[in-house]
């Protein structure tokens, strides 16, 4: 069987590196925060471009406390509006949510799945305060044009930058310096993963920084001085340790998913199909390599006979779940028909050539 993803192989890369950092951090006797976060933290704005990073739990608690972060600073308010892709994991609009916020759903480009500058320009009110963008699956969104349509409008731009790590724009401007804060996830599966839960937030904006860092510190910068409600959503220092050194390898991992995902393009031959839009640049990281099939359930059954383990990202969108009853009457066909069709195929550092051209040829096969 292909595995969709292989985590195990993934990280097995690091035994070596990994065993040996584990026993630094257990003789270290320091179990919170501390240098290893410290540095991660430094390393990963380098790598960015930003002039700061906080380390932080997880992907959604790092969106999370960005809304919080401008509502503390005032400039954001309880119902104010944010636009954000309909199309997105439901962690997206959870952030929003969570934080007593408006979301203002937005439907994607159906060739790139992101959301464009025209489309969000139609639903802007004047209770729009912000725009979450969504790198989905890796892609950037055209940030030029959605950063001057905030320009216009005097709007604070969010990137879940959660799928993207590395992905680089013309001009070599990364995920995470593309915007006023962006949320990153290291989930296990992520492109730069830890091995547990794990996030991070970029910015270049001082005080908004020194905010973050209070925030997930129980409102503390000084230990047992509170200077507001805080939370506790750290960065566990064995998980920087961990993504530190994986850091190092972040860039060839992307270009091997390119790799594969040029190979996926060019040879991919089938009508029953559709391939996703990729014009050969680094702005698209392929966290995931998703196309579309009628068919779905067949598609599915048709992989798993010639065992191949295919993925869908993801079943039902954020508007139709249960937790969101309120949006449930709500129609975005764009993204229905996304969420319908979309199939994800194994991609992946570790993915064999061999791999690749079985599944290419089982695909072309596929009737
Ligand atoms: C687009 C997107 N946003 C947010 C998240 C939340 O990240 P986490 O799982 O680390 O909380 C994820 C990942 O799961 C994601 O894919």
């Amino acid at each position: 069987m292909i595995p969709f993803l292989d985590l195990k192989q993934i990280n097995k890369r690091f035994e070596k590196e990994f065993k040996a950092q584990f026993s630094d951090f257990l003789n270290s006797g320091s179990y919170i925060l501390g240098d290893a976060v410290l540095n991660f933290e430094k390393s990963f704005a380098k790598y960015c471009g930003t002039s700061y990073c906080v380390g932080v739990s997880n992907g959604l608690d790092a969106l999370i406390l960005i809304f919080k972060a401008y509502k503390e600073l005032g400039l954001l308010h309880d119902g104010d509006e944010v636009i954000v892709p309909s199309n997105t994991y439901i962690a997206t609009v959870l952030a929003i949510l969570n934080n007593g916020l408006q979301p203002v759903f937005v439907e994607p480009n159906p060739y790139t799945f992101n959301i464009e500058a025209s489309t969000i320009s139609k639903h802007i009110t004047n209770k729009t305060k912000a725009i979450l963008v969504v790198h989905l699956y890796g892609q950037l969104c055209d940030m030029n044009e959605i950063n001057s349509l905030a320009k216009t409008h005097d709007l604070l731009i969010v990137e879940d930058a959660a799928q993207a790590h590395g992905a680089q724009t013309e001009t070599k401007e990364r995920a995470g310096n593309l915007s006023d804060a962006a949320g990153f996830s290291f989930y296990p599966s992520k492109n730069l993963g830890a091995l547990g839960d794990a996030g991070a937030i970029t910015t270049n904006h001082k005080e908004l920084y020194e905010l973050l860092l209070k925030l997930r510190n129980y409102g503390s910068a000084l230990k047992y001085e509170n200077e507001v409600l805080g939370y506790n959503n750290r960065l566990d220092p064995i998980q920087a340790v961990f993504l530190q050194h994986k850091l190092t390898v972040l860039d060839s991992d992307n270009s091997k998913r390119r790799e594969i995902a040029q190979r996926y393009v060019t040879e991919i031959k089938n009508p029953e199909l559709k391939l996703p839009f990729y014009n050969g640049s680094l702005n698209h990281v392929f966290h995931l390599f998703v196309i579309q099939v009628k068919d779905r359930t067949r598609f599915m059954d048709y992989m798993l006979q010639n065992h191949i383990q295919i993925a869908i990202h993801y079943p039902k969108p954020p508007h139709q779940q249960n937790a969101l009853k309120q949006f449930n009457k709500r129609s975005f066909p764009v993204s229905e028909a996304i969420h319908k069709t979309c199939v994800s195929l194994p991609i992946s550092p570790v993915q064999t050539e061999e791999q690749t051209q079985q599944i290419i040829s089982v695909i072309n096969a596929y009737q």
